[in-house]
């Protein structure tokens, strides 16, 4: 089998690979131009077995912007998985359509499954309540163009973060850069889980725990809010109980630092009511714009594309 990189986990990549995507999501804004034909003849899968907005459009207009063109799926039940059709052998047949691969999985681990069968490169869109490597890569992006800085902050992470797939992996990103606090906001149900916390502990990591956004919001330079996660719920009760812990509005940013960065990977249910869409700490737009940037550098990176 051919070798190629895949990008499962966040930590596949290195920092200095994740600052060169970052130079190339910005050089692809500024020269626009340069990068329309760039994947011409290349071809995109999609194949998100789980719902989707941002993740899948933003990859498949990432590829559109690049000159080469998307196939896929949108859900389990449109494609053979619906007829008992293993991960395995869907991604091994889309493997001889496509030259690269993103997929969406409830299962964990299903893309390192997918990529042991395949000659392309896998992504992993996110995989259950695991991993989702590039909602990160689109959040360090966001960070850095607002903050112009990747290190010596304080994030607050809010919310589900025991189900938040994309709160594991940004944890386990900023845990590589120097001076990163963070303040885990959560109910005790839905504290990260303890395989995050033994990451953030080996790395020597500044974390605490509290209830209420109250105590945290005054300390932030983040404040990334996330979604109580239904579908990962065992039963319904807990998740009622439990879905509105938390709601961002402008009373309780009346304590927030002016710089704050306000982010969420959308969608947003009830956790930042509507009123602080136009403050302008709020990016959880700028920060879904930032996805198809970093998304079309990653495509162009696991391909072996660069710009002439
Ligand atoms: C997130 C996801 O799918 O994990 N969404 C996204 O990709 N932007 C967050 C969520 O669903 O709550």
């Amino acid at each position: 089998m051919k070798k190629v990189r895949n990008l499962i986990n966040i930590t596949d990549l290195t920092v200095e690979e994740i600052n060169q995507l970052i130079e190339v999501a910005d050089d692809i804004v500024a020269n626009h131009a340069e990068y329309e034909n760039i994947c011409a003849h290349k071809k995109l899968a999609t194949l998100f077995f789980e719902p989707s907005t941002r993740t899948r459009l933003s990859f498949e207009a990432a590829m559109l912007e690049l000159g080469g063109s998307v196939l896929g799926f949108s859900e389990a039940k449109s494609s053979s998985a619906a007829k008992g059709e293993s991960v395995s052998d869907t991604v091994r047949t889309v493997g001889c359509y496509a030259d690269i691969i993103a997929m969406r999985h409830p299962k964990e681990g299903a893309p390192i499954v997918a990529a042991q069968r395949t000659t392309v490169p896998i992504i992993n869109g996110g995989d259950g309540g695991h991993f989702h490597p590039t909602q990160t890569l689109t959040d360090l992006l966001t960070i850095k163009r607002k903050k112009g800085r990747l290190d010596n902050m304080t994030i607050g992470l809010c919310g589900d973060l025991k189900f938040g797939r994309t709160v594991h992996s940004l944890i386990e990103a900023m845990l590589r850069y120097e001076g990163i606090k963070f303040v885990l906001i959560s109910p005790q149900e839905l504290q990260v889980p303890d395989y995050v916390k033994e990451k953030m502990d080996a790395a020597g990591a500044e974390w605490t725990e509290v209830e209420t956004l109250e105590e945290a919001i005054p300390q932030l330079d983040i404040l990334y809010m996330t979604r109580v996660q239904r579908e990962r719920f065992f039963n319904e009760e807990d998740y009622v109980r439990l879905k509105d812990s938390y709601i961002l509005n402008l009373e309780k940013l009346e304590t927030a630092k002016e710089d704050l960065t306000i982010m969420h990977p959308l969608p947003r249910v009830n956790e930042i009511s509507v009123e602080v869409d136009d403050d302008p700490r709020a990016c959880y737009f700028f920060q879904a714009l930032c996805g198809k940037h970093i998304r079309m550098a990653l495509i162009l990176f696991l391909l072996g594309i660069k710009r002439a």
